[in-house]
């Protein structure tokens, strides 16, 4: 396998939350300064390098380049090879593609299976013909509900019924790139999450730290919670059940999220032609110890789901949404609308079947990092409140 000196990431994604969040690790020098030399962040959206909240530019850390208006819906592969051709620096001398691009067609399953399997050819297609130098080609997915007993090992996504796969994307991607590495130097690797913890710059549909960040940031401001004398007065009920609220789950930020999917990257000898699960910790939490340290950050009592009916969250910012408005903070306004919203409603309810993952293969690639999950959501928080969505 040709390996040069020094590494090359395309990220495609890249305003999204696992993209960013590859971008930012990748920024920040893990694993060590010196392994990228070059990091090129690729989206559809417009967006400049200081308003997506990277790092700033150092010489210590590697050279970003920032691509936009890349659709990945309308080129064929051709096309597509070209355009990269034209937007990127040294196209070459790319190593390593982390792809995090999802489309999400609610009401029909087989169709987004479709268009998301189709995507990844293309990209395949187009770095096969551009990058000679490639040795991994590295994708994160959201993991299906509802279907397997805890704790999940990466093999039962093997074993998915064949109607059942045909609605899901990630079987296809295995196809895809399983064919498109044929004959070549370079590997694949599926990184799987549970809950994705972390900050984007043009908020998502997926994102539930930004969800209840906006969420709670309104619930505080409308209760008079604004300084540190009203903190710890205000009370918030769990959003979910019991169920929901004793659950156990594995969280990941996106922080440990791109470290292991840096980490799959620059050892594909081990992790590649695998699916890895992604955690913050071996040992899976529960929003019981969770939501107090959540709400507390807004300086509200986080408290077990109401006994009484309640607005969900997406009702309540829908209802409430003025004071960020008048405050100046549009983003945060746009940030929350979508068809995610609902979904991300669910999740204090829809977590009750314990869908824990399983640590045991990352730990066995290497990978022995862990981190507190109460800190994926306030970094997040933060950075939120940084980049003027929440208050
Ligand atoms: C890219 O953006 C265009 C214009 O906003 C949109 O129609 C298209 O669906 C986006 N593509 C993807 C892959 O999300
Ligand atoms: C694989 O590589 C071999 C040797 O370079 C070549 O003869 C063969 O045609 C290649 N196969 C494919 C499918 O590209
Ligand atoms: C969320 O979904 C809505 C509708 O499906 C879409 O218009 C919006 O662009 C999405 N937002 C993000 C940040 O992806």
């Amino acid at each position: 396998m040709a390996t040069s000196p020094k590494k090359h990431a395309l990220v495609f994604g890249a305003t999204g939350l696992i993209g960013w969040g590859v971008v930012n690790e990748l920024l920040s020098s893990y694993p060590h300064p010196g392994v990228f030399s070059m990091v090129t962040a690729v989206a559809n959206r417009s967006i400049t390098a200081s308003g997506a909240h990277w790092p700033e530019r150092s010489p210590e850390i590697p050279e970003l380049q920032v691509v936009t208006g890349i659709n990945l819906l309308q080129r064929t592969s051709e096309d597509l090879a070209t355009k990269l051709k034209d937007c990127i620096n040294d196209v070459g001398s790319i190593t390593h593609v982390f792809y995090t691009v999802f489309v999400a067609i609610n009401e029909d399953s087989i169709k987004e299976a479709e268009t998301n399997c189709d995507m990844m050819r293309r990209v395949a297609e187009a770095v096969n013909s551009l990058c000679q130098n490639l040795e991994s080609f590295g994708y994160g997915i959201y993991i299906p509900n509802g279907i397997f007993t805890a704790p999940l090992e990466e093999s039962m996504a093997d074993k998915l019924s064949s109607d059942y796969a045909k609605t899901v994307a990630y079987p296809g991607y295995r196809r895809v790139l399983t064919e498109a590495s044929k004959n070549r130097s370079w590997k694949w690797s599926e990184i799987c999450p549970d809950a994705v913890v972390g900050f984007s710059p043009i908020g998502s549909n997926f994102s539930l730290a930004l969800h209840w960040a906006q969420y709670l940031s309104l619930y505080a401001y409308n209760h008079g919670v604004r300084e540190p004398a009203d903190y710890g007065k205000v009370q918030v009920a769990f959003p979910g059940s019991e169920g929901g609220y004793n659950a156990l789950f594995t969280p990941v930020s996106t922080r440990s999220l791109g470290r292991i999917s840096i980490h799959a990257a620059l050892n594909s000898d081990s992790c590649g032609g695998r699916i890895l699960n992604a955690i913050d910790h071996g040992s899976p939490t529960q929003f019981r110890g969770l939501w107090p340290k959540i709400t507390e950050w807004f300086g509200l009592q986080g408290v077990g789901p109401a006994e009484e009916c309640q607005l969900k969250p997406s009702e309540y910012i829908d209802k409430y949404r003025s004071p960020f408005e008048d405050n100046g903070r549009s983003k945060a306004v746009s940030a929350g609308v979508g068809v995610g919203n609902r979904q991300l409603d669910s999740v204090g309810w829809w977590l009750e079947f314990d869908p824990q993952l399983s640590p045991d293969k990352l730990r066995a690639s290497g990978f022995e990092e862990e981190s507190n999950p109460i800190q994926g959501w306030l970094k997040a928080f933060e950075k939120f409140r940084a980049a003027g969505i929440v208050f």
